[in-house]
């Protein structure tokens, strides 16, 4: 049988470039060299493609830091592309998780593993996300929706009114709403750069300016004092969910350093939870997935409030790390499913969705 020619796309030009290095070298490592032929795509920060032309047998899974050195320059994006029967975008962030390369890879009319245009778009914007969710009636910390655009701030509210406000009075609006301490973020963001918690008025204020330099449109959440939950989902139209994990965050919060640079942060699979919240989080984690019109894959992150058990979602990570300790394959090698299975099921499953 013919290999399946397969090009395996990473780094990219998002905040998460570094970390998107680590999963696709993981998954080209673990890729079955037997049945695919691979063809490594590097893209920079600047958003220069190249072929990662080191001998296939011999890539090893990159660190956080390290960059692939074995480059040569693809002048022709499109035509490697073309030369190919499937793509797997390893790319985490703007330029690669919201829609972008999909549309790219829709308009060339070549499958891909992961979320069409609409579901990698919705799911990278924070704020509609939370609005897709609301209108399907799952529970969420509530929230504020603004845009800062240089000293202007501009308050949005549900039937998206605008309203240029003064930072005493949006400050008002958020503690009326959300109280102290809350969560800020740069709408489009992921793996925690620009989000910062803020307990008290002057905090917020740092914390809006900070998010504001990733993203013009911040969202302002309440704060959950919750566990972090987390479960993979799998599939097209019907869809598979993983088994539960549990982040347990080094820091106050699991911010960008708990995540890649505090080797005490810890993973707990399957977490130590009663099995009917289990079962109502994977119930919720298919909903959800289905509501943004998830394809492929997703992992399902939420809270489980301490004290009242009350389950909120938090966000749904259209690629979501995948090096071979990431939450995603963790969950599902628990399931039975090894890395590499995992790999071909979701390569197969690209094809008709
Ligand atoms: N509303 C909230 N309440 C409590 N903690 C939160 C809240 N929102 C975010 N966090 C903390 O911040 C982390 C990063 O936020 P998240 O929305 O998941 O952003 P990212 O897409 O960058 O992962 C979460 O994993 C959690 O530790
Ligand atoms: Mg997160």
């Amino acid at each position: 049988m013919d290999k399946i020619k397969l090009a395996v796309i990473f780094g990219g030009m998002s905040t998460e470039h570094d970390v998107s290095i680590v999963s696709g070298s993981s998954v080209i490592k673990n890729l079955n060299k037997e049945k695919y032929e691979i063809k490594p795509i590097y893209i920079n920060k600047n958003g220069e493609w190249f072929l990662y032309t080191k001998n296939i047998e011999q890539i090893e899974i990159l660190q956080i830091g390290e960059e692939p050195i074995e480059l040569q320059e693809i002048k022709n994006p499109i035509e490697i592309l073309k030369s190919v029967d499937v793509v797997f975008p390893v790319l985490h962030g703007l330029y690669g998780e919201d829609g972008t390369i999909q549309g790219l890879l829709e308009l060339l009319k070549i499958p891909y593993v992961g979320c069409k245009v609409l579901g990698s778009a919705l799911c990278m914007d924070k704020v509609y996300t939370k609005i897709i969710l609301d209108k399907a009636g799952i529970n969420q910390a509530k929230y504020v929706y603004i845009r800062k655009n240089k000293d202007k701030i501009t308050y949005i509210d549900e039937q998206f009114n605008e309203k240029e406000l003064q930072f005493d009075e949006l400050c008002d609006i958020i503690i009326k709403k959300c109280g102290l301490p809350v969560f800020v973020k740069p709408s489009n963001s992921g793996s925690s750069v620009g989000i910062s918690k803020a307990k008290n008025a002057e905090e917020l204020k740092k914390a809006i300016e900070y998010a504001s330099k990733f993203d013009s449109k911040i969202l302002i959440e309440e704060n959950i004092n919750g566990r972090e939950l987390e479960c993979a989902v799998i599939g097209n139209d019907v869809v598979e969910a993983s088994c539960i994990g549990e982040i347990l965050p080094a820091e106050d919060f699991y911010s960008f350093d708990a995540k890649y640079n505090n080797s005490e942060s810890k993973v707990i699979i399957p977490a130590e939870i009663n099995p009917q919240i289990s079962e109502e989080i994977r119930t919720i984690a298919c909903k959800a997935f289905k509501s943004v019109d998830g394809k492929g894959l997703s992992r399902v992150d939420f809270f489980l409030e301490k004290g009242t058990n009350k389950i909120y979602i938090n966000e749904i990570n259209t690629m979501p790390g995948f090096t071979t300790i990431s939450m995603y394959p963790q969950l599902w090698e628990k399931c039975g499913k090894s890395y590499s299975k995992l790999l071909e099921e979701l390569i197969k499953i690209s094809y008709n969705k």
